[in-house]
């Protein structure tokens, strides 16, 4: 029995030694300390025994069990300590790659533009005031003096949302709902988007335009000429030339249209300004008496300027863009140039 249990010894921790996987030593532990396992059977055998024996047998067996035990429990500790290093090794970080770069965003062309046409008629004390994109078309067109049969109002250019209701095509009719709220002195800009159905590569149906009112008592055009002027070499540069050429708008009577010499060709003439030197950058006048009537000011009085620009066209004249659709892709490779 003796020898039984010192092969058992033997075998076992070799064979537990050679062991892989986690079932292959569950399966040896059955093998020997199962039910039927081998060292469960020799110990049957101890009832057998004499007096004298069983002692000796007795403490060989435990000791040879507590052997075998422990090797188990040391092959389950280095498995263990194997998967815990495998884990380590699978979830180290190589510190060594490069960092992913995140885009640093920028403002968008028309947004520095519109920032900067506001922060220079702030500084000549005008206040910016918003509208509805949604508007009236009495706003939009009747009470602005425009009468029914103005092509403007046509659906080729007008979007109509319905019966009397329009998306507003110009910021100007912010002018009228300022006016019937407010009693003069008004000195305010609208900064805001507006409609109409075109496009082509220098216009789309959505665009931004600045809107401008000034009405007071004794307001005159030279006022709105120094306050355009200014705001001219503020935009573009001290050394630019600014022209008013006379126009027709129907809520300013006299109008006139802004040109700044060319940016492009110091006035000689090139394919931006059609070869005239100048280019064209806003609509203006002094406020038609029949726009005040409309908002129950006494044109007899009241007086005053108002003009408007499209904030996008002047980005792209700023900026040396051609085609303004570049402007609405976002396109990283466009956006970072400015
Ligand atoms: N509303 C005009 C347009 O969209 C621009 C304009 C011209 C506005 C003259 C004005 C003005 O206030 O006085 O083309």
């Amino acid at each position: 029995m003796q020898d039984q249990l010192e092969q058992i010894r033997t075998e076992a921790l070799a064979e537990i030694q050679e062991v892989e996987t986690l079932e292959t030593l569950e399966q040896l532990r059955i093998k020997y300390f199962g039910r039927k396992g081998l060292f469960t059977d020799v110990m049957k055998g101890m009832g057998k025994l004499s007096k004298e024996q069983k002692p000796v047998i007795g403490k060989l067996s435990n000791e040879i069990r507590l052997e075998i035990t422990n090797k188990f429990d040391q092959v389950i500790e280095k498995f263990n300590q194997h998967k815990h290093e495998h884990k380590l090794a699978e979830e180290t970080i190589d510190i060594t790659l490069p960092g992913r770069r995140r885009q640093i965003g920028r403002r968008h062309p028309i947004t520095q533009v519109l920032d900067q046409i506001q922060m220079i008629f702030k500084g000549m004390g005008f206040e910016v005031v918003e509208g509805p994109e949604i508007e009236l078309e009495f706003y939009n067109f009747d009470a602005l003096n425009t009468p029914k049969d103005h092509p403007a109002r046509d659906l080729q250019d007008t979007f109509y949302i319905d019966e009397g209701i329009v998306l507003r095509t110009h910021t100007s009719p912010v002018q009228i709902r300022v006016m019937k709220k407010t009693a003069p002195p008004i000195r305010i800009i609208v900064p805001g988007k507006v409609y109409r159905r075109d496009y082509d590569i220098t216009h789309l149906p959505m665009f931004n335009q600045v809107e401008g009112l000034l009405v007071d008592h004794h307001v005159t055009f030279s006022e709105l000429k120094g306050v355009l002027y200014s705001f001219a070499r503020q935009m573009f540069g001290d050394t630019i030339q600014v022209r008013f050429r006379p126009h027709f708008f129907p809520f300013t009577e006299p109008s006139a249209e802004v040109d700044i010499s060319c940016l492009f060709c110091d006035s000689k003439g090139c394919r931006v300004c059609s070869h005239t030197g100048w280019l064209e950058i806003l609509g203006s006048g002094l406020v038609d008496p029949n726009v005040f009537e409309h908002v129950n000011y006494d044109p007899e009085n009241v007086t005053g300027f108002a003009f408007g620009m499209g904030v996008d066209r002047i980005a792209m004249l700023k900026f040396g863009i051609t085609d303004l659709r570049l402007m609405f892709e976002n396109d990283m490779r466009f956006a970072k140039q400015f």
